[in-house]
């Protein structure tokens, strides 16, 4: 296995440019997510790496060897498709092994190699059946098994999980995982699902418009989001911003919402008057009678363990995940309670952030 390294890529079709600018480093063994909105250069960053598309300027390197110029074939990488063809008339030990026959494999060598492939992927009891016949998540796992058994560099996946319904995406995300941890193949792995991001991935490129919005692990994407963009794409209700307008000095340590004082995280750097907002998830605001950032009830959603809770504030709504059992009527005034340990302050102007108590917290305490 191999580390993947791509630096400056870029990507124009005419004259749109489908990937601006993408820096990252894949090491050896690592899962990374390409993750975001259809549309957004994901694709197109995987066919470039995969050699199906050579990019406008930028470079590729493959366990430390520059691949730019060369042929797909050329690169020692398995390609996943979300419409994968098996072969209809071959059973599952053939479509297996095929890459093998077509690469000049012995016969002995195949049979084993099909062989250990299938008890990684738990499917050596199908081994003698039909494709045709197969299930959904069997026949993704046939798939997974013809690219496997070539032992490339690195494995590219596009949504590969895109046809199938909710019940099996949740078995292969998981088993997808834990065949990673089995053979620890370096990875890139494109999906529009921020849940299969965050569980599967070890980093998550975060892509909007055809630019790297965040690049981190998923802990970092979630609690320090880089961008509003990033913060607004992650988490289900995603962070809420409270707008407000201010100047802000080097080493300000409150600022007033809807004419309340709200500690935040120390600001690094001096900045002109503008809109702002602090960013804070729904899990990071308790109902507190002693608050005075109040709020009206305007609806809730019930969701067993919690309930997710809309409160309507002079600038907008804000969603509250609280205890289940709390009750409230629809309308009633409450005071919201903004746990100061996890709050993120954004420049409304450029999106990204300027400060979060989360940032602080790792980097000085
Ligand atoms: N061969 C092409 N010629 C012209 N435009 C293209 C070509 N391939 C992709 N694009 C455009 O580049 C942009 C990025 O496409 P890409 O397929 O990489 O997106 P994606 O993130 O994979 O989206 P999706 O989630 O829908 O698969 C899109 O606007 C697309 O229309
Ligand atoms: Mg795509």
């Amino acid at each position: 296995m191999a580390e993947i390294r791509i630096e400056n890529l870029r990507k124009e079709f005419g004259a749109f440019v489908a990937v601006e600018d993408s820096s990252f480093v894949v090491r050896d063994g690592e899962f990374l997510a390409l993750l975001g909105p259809s549309g957004c250069g994901k694709t197109t960053t995987l066919r470039m790496i995969a050699g199906l598309e050579l990019p406008t300027s930028g470079r590729i390197f493959l366990g430390g060897e520059d691949v730019t110029l060369n042929r797909a074939r050329e690169r020692d990488i398995a390609f996943v498709f979300q419409l994968f063809a098996l072969y209809p008339h071959m059973n599952v030990r053939k479509n297996i092994g095929f890459p093998l026959v077509a690469q000049g494999v012995s016969k002995a060598e195949i049979r084993s190699r099909v062989e250990e492939t299938a008890r990684l992927l738990q499917i050596n009891n199908i081994l003698d059946r039909s494709v045709s016949g197969l299930a959904g998540g069997d026949r993704q796992r046939v798939a997974l098994g013809r690219a496997i058994v070539r032992r490339p560099k690195c494995f590219l996946m596009d949504e590969p999980l895109g046809t199938l319904d909710a019940e099996f995406r949740d078995l292969m995300v998981r088993e997808l995982r834990e065949l990673h941890n089995r053979i620890h193949a370096t990875t890139v792995y494109v999906t529009h699902d921020q849940l299969e991001a965050m569980a599967m991935a070890d980093k998550i490129a975060v892509m909007n418009h055809g630019i790297i919005e965040q690049f981190g692990t998923p802990q970092e994407i979630y609690n320090r989001p880089a961008t509003m963009y990033v913060a607004d794409f992650i988490g289900s209700p995603p962070m809420n911003f409270l707008r407000f307008r201010s100047s802000l000095q080097k080493g300000v340590r409150s600022v007033s919402v809807d004419g309340v004082a709200i500690a935040v995280p120390e600001v690094h750097q001096d900045m002109a008057e503008g809109e702002l907002a602090l960013g804070v998830r729904p899990e990071d605001i308790r109902f507190s009678d002693a608050s005075a950032l109040r709020g009206a009830v305007y609806g809730s959603e019930y969701h067993g363990t919690n309930q997710i809770v809309a409160v309507e504030m002079g600038n907008g709504l804000v969603k509250a995940r609280v205890p289940a059992d709390q009750n409230f009527q629809i309308g009633e005034t409450v005071g919201l309670e903004l746990n100061h340990s996890k709050l993120s302050l954004f420049d409304c102007a450029s999106g990204r952030a300027v400060a979060s108590s989360r940032y602080a917290e790792a980097h000085h305490g």
